[in-house]
């Protein structure tokens, strides 16, 4: 598998900026990533690429998973699906931190290192520092001819093509597509899940890029409610399990292109504090398409509603008219399922971000004080 990366040559593609041509380009970036890691039969995961052998696999105690910003969001998403699927227990570190905690890391650990870039030198110190403890390093990356997939001991290569955006989108994703096979594929290898429940997975992956076109092609309520949040200077996002993790991505996503200030909480966390932030007409951006926490993330909501907040909450079809009982607006995403659900809600966020950006006249593609690559530790 080869990835060019040439930022010369790469085109905006008929779009703006190089950001909205990537979000765009998602659901090519999940086809790629999946194809030649499912078998015929759709009913099996294959990574011909991985030198982990079976044997390792069924021995693995213990899963880190490190990388840096996005990365590290895809990461969060990453844990569950490995706890859910293969019930590993799974540790998640932000590559700056993980040296300096003494991490206990033993030859039966599996690392798994996240980077776009394959470059991120916190995330090759991390990388260096488990292999000097006997950890079998995989990792999930962009780019093969990177620094971290040279010294990594196996590769997973995300296939979403050059990312030139400072502001990470389809590599984002890919990663999660990545993690979900490598979930599926560790699975079966360790008998967690039944076949049915794998092949009930991959076809619902393998719808995902379609959703992803039909959620594509309709902007316009993200465009208009991002031209209202771009006159704020402050703003929350709450999301409980899943929704959690990716609203951290939607967080760090406003911030860096938009230069609104925003923090991501988890729901249930914002009576012990946050809830003292919130007052008449702050904005308030609500993740809630993970049915099991459903009533529990309302309730929340209405807690920040009874202190005057603006909220608009994202969810599926079927909870929109119950939910507005409690919001100001709320959109709708496409139902799959929930694990894989990230995949699809992340991309309004995206979106919004962007248009947010525009709106404030931001460069979106090149914003300030920020580098595609970070390279120094
Ligand atoms: C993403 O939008 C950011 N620009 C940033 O957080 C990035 O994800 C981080 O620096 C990690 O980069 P990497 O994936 O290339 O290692």
């Amino acid at each position: 598998i080869h990835v060019d990366w040439d930022a010369v040559t790469a085109e905006k593609g008929g779009f703006e900026h190089f950001m909205l041509k990537e979000i765009h380009e998602q659901p090519k970036a999940y086809r790629d990533t999946m194809r030649g890691r499912i078998d015929e039969s759709g009913k099996k995961v294959v990574l011909p690429e991985l030198k982990l052998t079976k044997e390792q696999i069924k021995g693995i105690s213990k899963i880190q998973i490190i990388a840096c910003g996005t990365a590290y969001h895809a990461g969060l998403v990453g844990r569950q699906a490995i706890e859910s699927l293969v019930r590993i227990p799974v540790e998640t570190d932000v590559a700056s931190e993980y040296r300096y905690r003494s991490p206990i890391v033993t030859p039966d650990t599996l690392v798994i290192v996240v980077s776009q870039s394959g470059e991120t030198a916190d995330t090759l110190a991390a990388l260096r520092e488990a292999q000097s403890h006997g950890a079998h390093v995989l990792a999930i990356t962009n780019v093969v001819g990177s620094s971290i997939a040279r010294d990594a001991d196996d590769v997973i290569a995300t296939l979403a093509g050059p990312e030139i955006a400072v502001a990470s989108t389809k590599a984002y994703t890919s990663q999660l597509i990545a993690f979900y096979l490598l979930s599926l594929y560790l699975a079966e290898v360790r008998g967690t899940q039944t076949q049915d429940e794998v092949a009930r997975i991959i076809a619902a992956m393998q719808a995902l890029p379609e959703q992803l076109e039909n959620m594509l092609a309709k902007p316009d309520a993200i465009k208009a409610y991002a031209e209202q949040i771009s006159k704020h200077e402050h703003l929350f996002f709450i999301g409980r399990g899943l929704d959690y993790a990716v609203v951290q991505e939607g967080s760090l996503k406003l911030k860096e292109i938009s230069y609104i200030h925003s923090e991501a909480y988890a729901a249930g966390e914002l009576k012990h504090g946050t809830l003292a932030l919130i007052e008449e007409g702050i904005p308030v951006i609500a993740l809630a398409t993970q049915d099991a926490v459903l009533e529990k993330t309302v309730s929340n909501i209405k807690e920040v509603s009874a202190r005057g907040a603006d909220i608009m909450a994202i969810t599926h079809e079927e909870h929109v008219v119950s939910l507005l009982k409690s919001v100001n607006q709320a959109f709708a995403i496409p139902k799959t399922l929930p694990l894989l659900t990230p995949a699809l809600s992340v991309v309004p966020l995206q979106l919004l971000s962007y248009y947010a950006s525009l709106a404030r006249g931001n460069d979106v593609d090149k914003p300030r004080n920020l580098a595609k690559s970070v390279t120094v530790e």
